[in-house]
């Protein structure tokens, strides 16, 4: 979390009651102590979506998101924690806190909004520059490849004329060489400074927000070289976080009209697929996906369809990137295009209805993998199948329901015709999984520790949900084994302390519940008609204590184990017979 200090952040969200920040984007009915719409965040006709105002947060009972007023800000504008603080503060009319006011980090945010500045200039600059007489090999270039006017409006392409003009009109507009220098638009070169884009079809690389960060730029001419020009790493872009078409993204998903995200190899497939209609596409730029491009496309959908060329070099990479998007959680779908055609050129040579066939056809990674190992070799040679079946079983390794792996087993089953159950048997014998793959570790189950975990959560629900049976209790503190939970749980005594109530919307300022799911959990705690009593809570102390006082014994017998000292020995053989008394108290 940014650091803000959490009396500022109750203040902002004091300042933003929830019910009217969020009815600005949701209808909301009244009923009894909550507030009732249909979830912004999925599909839904029928209200399930709940929003609290006394304890300052949102529900929703469909899709399980939820948080405070920040949060919703975050999900609903696509924004990060700092800029959904923003929004709000001013909202509020409300400063932001002087903590950033720290002199280096304001030296770098006054650059980067500099930079901002001038690429949004340069990038109006080069648009209105495709209009000029001078611009006219541009237009035929933009012609032969059928970009419009209206694409070309979209996605604010635009032209240098030259080596220097930029750098002129960029002078007049008051900016300086080393600011041009820094937000990657020229270069200098025997004392000469240059644009990095000189006579290059322009490309601006735009962040969801609406930034320009950065540019591409194409050569017109065929025996021009390179073919692309894009912006090196500057303080503000940095290509293996950006994703080119996020923007038109963020766009489609406040129209509700997202389902998935088509992840391709160029900036012209995005532009072509979207001048055919095709809006939901986006590319890495030519630079190997990352978990940053993952994350960034899992602020607007879970589900992503890689549809790179369809010739090796996009084999490949689609081979490498689907590791990255599942390991970040995202459903991944592979469209193989056929001919070595690219995207635009199968859109162009086909239609838009067969391309959105192909996506709608797109297999499931893990059928993908299987039906790609198959390719590679030839069944009819034992030594060929047995490679195949190996790596077959090693994608198979990873899912983690047997019924699901069983789908795929008849797959290898159906290519190799190797008895289901000898598979099985294979499957379940250690096969190393290959470098590429994703590595999804089972992990052991320890039914004591899942007793443990069951019943902190019930038991400090308790207190979070108000529930007349919680008493606070110091050896319920002693004996949570995770810093969260004591830190949640010296809030909560901290409320008893000065009379004030434990509200849930406080908790998302003082934790990043977003992404831990201890605490998630204990927010999320649904409680049932058997087990809200206070027969029940009493049990789930008891769990908690005894599991806290086994594992401190343990650990103290192991201390005492490598203790020389005979004094220390002795204190420590005392503290261990104290845990033994209590351990048989609650016995
Ligand atoms: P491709 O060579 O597949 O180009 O490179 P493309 O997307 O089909 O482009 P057109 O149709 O020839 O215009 C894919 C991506 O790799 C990056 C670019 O971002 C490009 O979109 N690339 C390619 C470079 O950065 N530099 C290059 O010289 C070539
Ligand atoms: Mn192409």
């Amino acid at each position: 979390m940014v650091g803000f200090s959490p009396e500022w952040k109750e203040e902002l969200k004091q300042n933003n009651n929830i019910v009217s920040v969020i009815s600005k984007y949701v209808p909301l009915k009244q009923k009894g102590k909550t507030w009732w719409g249909c979830c912004p965040f999925h599909m839904e006709k029928t209200p399930s979506f709940a929003v609290n105002e006394y304890e300052g947060f949102f529900k929703c009972f469909g899709c399980g998101v939820g948080g405070d007023v920040i949060t919703f800000i975050q999900k609903i504008e696509s924004c990060d924690f700092y800029d959904a603080c923003k929004l709000l503060a001013r909202n509020a009319g409300m400063e932001m806190p002087t903590y950033f006011a720290d002199e280096n980090v304001e030296k770098k945010k006054k650059a980067m909004d500099r930079s901002y500045q001038i690429l949004k200039d340069t990038a109006k600059y080069y648009y209105t520059n495709l209009s000029l007489p001078q611009a006219k090999e541009a237009r035929q270039y933009m012609e032969e490849r059928k970009l419009d006017h209206k694409t070309a409006v979209a996605f604010g392409i635009g032209y240098s004329l030259g080596w220097t003009e930029v750098v002129e009109y960029l002078k007049s507009k008051g900016y300086t060489i080393e600011e041009m220098k820094t937000a990657g638009i020229v270069e200098e070169k025997n004392g000469k400074v240059y644009d990095c884009y000189a006579k290059r079809l322009i490309f601006p690389i735009i962040t969801s927000h609406g930034d320009v960060v950065g540019f591409s730029g194409r050569v017109i001419r065929k025996e021009d070289q390179p073919k692309y020009k894009n912006t090196a790493d500057t303080i503000v872009f940095d290509k293996s976080r950006c994703v080119y078409g996020i923007n038109q993204i963020k766009r489609l998903k406040r129209e509700h009209n997202l389902h998935e995200i088509i992840i391709v190899e160029g900036q012209m497939d995005v532009i072509s697929l979207y001048k055919s209609g095709v809006q939901n596409a986006v590319a890495c730029m030519g630079t190997a996906l990352t978990a940053y491009h993952a994350k960034e496309m899992k602020k607007f959908t879970d589900k992503v369809v890689v549809c790179f060329d369809g010739d090796n070099a996009g084999k490949k990479a689609t081979l490498k990137s689907l590791d990255i998007l599942i390991k970040n959680g995202l459903n991944v779908y592979v469209v193989a295009l056929p001919e070595g055609l690219d995207p635009d050129e199968y859109v162009q040579k086909y239609s838009k209805d067969s391309f959105e066939q192909l996506v709608s056809q797109a297999k499931y990674w893990v059928q993908y993998l299987i039906d790609y190992y198959a390719d590679q070799v030839d069944m009819t040679r034992p030594e060929e199948k047995q490679q195949f079946v190996a790596n077959a079983l090693s994608v198979i390794q990873t899912l983690s329901t047997s019924s699901e792996q069983n789908i795929y087993l008849e797959m290898v089953r159906d290519k190799t015709n190797i008895a289901i159950d000898v598979l099985k048997h294979d499957l379940q014998s250690d096969i190393r999984p290959l470098e590429h793959q994703p590595k999804i570790e089972k992990q052991e189950e320890d039914i004591k520790q899942n007793a443990y975990v069951k019943a902190v959560r019930f038991v400090l629900s308790s207190f979070v949900h108000k529930k007349e049976y919680a008493k606070l209790d110091p050896s319920i503190k002693e004996n949570l084994c995770n810093p969260d939970y004591i830190k949640l749980y010296e809030y909560i005594e901290k409320c008893h302390l000065e009379n004030k109530p434990v509200l849930i919307g406080s908790l998302y300022s003082l934790f990043d519940i977003e992404n831990n799911e201890d605490l998630q959990a204990i927010v999320n705690y649904e409680f049932s008609p058997t087990s809200d009593t206070e027969q029940y809570y009493h049990d789930c102390v008891k769990t908690l204590k005894q599991y806290g006082l086994e594992k401190r014994q343990m650990e103290l017998t192991e201390e005492i184990r490598s203790i020389s000292d005979l004094t220390e020995r002795r204190n420590k053989m005392a503290e261990l017979q104290k845990i033994v008394m209590e351990r048989n108290k609650i016995k």
